[in-house]
């Protein structure tokens, strides 16, 4: 792989906007660790940039036609100025690939999410000999290669670590296997070392991530296998995961529950539908006995733990008692925090043709289904009003008068904390709370009294 520094590429600026879930995040910023090599800076402006790279997804609605009009705006910005470097990374590149050059002239490179590693020879390669190119092969092995090579410098106190990649489970509603391809589980070691280096450059936090993170499998090592691996890095104080298939819920990672000191007790869990009927059409491979059965399991072993999960609404076929089982659902298990969706079709997919249910029916139900949802979420707010919780310390905010963290629930949480602060556990009484967020004051600190 050629990673010389190009003489022409010197202090030149990349912006990066980043859609979708937290793997392209990982990615927007391995793409940086990666470009940086041949003499990007980052700029968070991006009138001030030369190569202006959007990390797309494709997960719902209109993602591509976004895409173009995205590109639109950038036209207009540098109407008058030197055209940046445009590149299209992420799933809507790899659905499209060569469409979006033919397209949109505007676009100079189309990389697929799998093709990182190619992403430094490919912009050399166009600025000496400004050749069009399009990289959408599926090639996770190299990825993780190359990316393991140049450090993850994220050095977050909350940083992600991509260990698996893919999914074979081909859910009837779902582009991710034709975006992301198959299931591909890094090697063991590979992951290890990154939390290593993420311990090392100041991480507190890792968030073990892959769009079926529990199905992860690399030579008999399981995802259980390294939490409790990385929790032995005495720097970690905290693991989490996400996100999980309710199949892949297997009893060693329900286990690691009683044995682990350092995983969190939220379990994401997503379950689209609460009507099995549905759950078979989508193809989720599970019932809702399987799915509540798992989650029995996880409370007996430990019962701190609270669940949070995701909703399609709206699905093909959704009858009215379809809908009261989800609702239902939701009313049983209390989920303390949700994502819910209308059903979009994808291109590709085996609903992309089924007969739609009415938009309005949909809107209502998505409406009622939220709302059951926010008051759980107002409701477990509400009853941590006056206690004391351990807070995980990020940052400041923004006017720089507070600090910033997350409980072990992953509930921002604003309170009067300082600098030294950040990275530290420490002790919040909580005095007041929204949906989203809990307020209160520090009362002790945690890693000061230890020390
Ligand atoms: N792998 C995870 C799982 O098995 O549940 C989901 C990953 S997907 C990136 C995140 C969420 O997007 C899904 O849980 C689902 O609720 C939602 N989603 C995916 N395809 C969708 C579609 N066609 N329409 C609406 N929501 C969709
Ligand atoms: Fe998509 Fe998740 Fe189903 Fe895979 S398991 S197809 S990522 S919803
Ligand atoms: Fe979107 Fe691709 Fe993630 S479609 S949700 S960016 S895997």
């Amino acid at each position: 792989m050629g990673l010389k520094k190009n003489p022409s590429n010197m202090n030149q600026k990349i912006f990066i906007k980043t859609f979708g879930c937290q793997m392209n995040e990982y990615d927007s910023n391995r793409i940086f660790d990666s470009v940086k090599k041949i003499g990007f800076d980052k700029t968070e402006h991006y009138e001030d940039a030369n190569c202006y790279l959007l990390n797309t997804c494709h997960i719902r609605d209109k993602a591509k036609e976004k895409v173009y009009h995205e590109i639109g705006r950038v036209k207009k910005i540098f109407r008058s100025k030197k055209k940046p470097l445009v590149i299209i990374a992420g799933c809507v590149a790899q659905a499209e690939n060569d469409e979006m050059l033919k397209r949109e002239p505007y676009i100079d490179l189309v990389i697929g999410p799998q093709a990182y590693h190619k992403i430094n020879d490919t912009i050399l390669n166009f600025t000496r000999k400004k050749k069009k190119i399009e990289e959408t092969e599926f090639d996770a092995v190299s990825k993780f290669e190359y990316l393991s090579k140049i450090k993850n410098k994220a050095g977050k106190v909350s940083s992600f670590l991509t260990i698996q990649e893919g999914c074979d489970k081909f859910c009837h509603f779902c582009v991710v296997p034709y975006t992301r391809g198959p299931e591909y589980s890094r090697p063991f070691k590979q992951i290890l070392d990154e939390a290593k280096y993420l311990a090392g450059n100041g991480s507190k936090e890792i968030i073990l991530l892959g769009q079926n993170v529990n199905a992860y499998d690399n030579e008999g090592y399981r995802l259980s296998d390294l939490i409790l691996n990385i929790e032995k890095l005495p720097e970690i104080k905290r693991i989490r995961y996400t996100t999980s298939h309710p199949r892949d819920m297997t009893e060693d990672l329900i286990e690691v529950y009683k044995t682990s000191k350092k995983l969190m007790p939220l379990v994401h869990l997503p379950v689209q539908s609460g009507s099995n009927k549905i759950l078979k059409s989508m193809n989720r491979k599970h019932t809702i006995e399987e799915y509540l059965n798992t989650l029995d399991k996880l409370k007996e072993i430990n019962p701190k733990i609270e669940f949070s999960s995701d909703f399609i609404i709206g699905y093909p076929g959704e009858d009215e008692q379809d809908f009261k089982d989800t609702f239902n659902l939701i009313e049983k298990v209390k989920f303390i925090n949700s994502y819910s969706f209308i059903f979009s079709p994808r291109p590709g997919t085996v609903a992309e043709n089924l007969d739609l249910i009415e938009r309005k029916i949909s809107v209502e139900r998505l409406e009622k289904i939220q709302k059951i949802l926010f008051e759980n979420q107002i409701q477990m707010n509400k009853s941590l009003e006056n206690k004391i919780v351990d807070v995980l310390v990020e940052n400041l905010t923004d006017d720089k008068s507070k600090a910033f963290g997350r409980s072990e629930y992953m509930t921002s949480i604003i309170f009067n904390g300082k600098k030294s602060d950040i990275g530290k556990i420490v002790q919040v009484r909580i005095k007041e709370s929204t949906r989203n967020t809990l307020f209160g004051e520090i009362i002790h600190n945690l890693d000061q009294k230890v020390a």
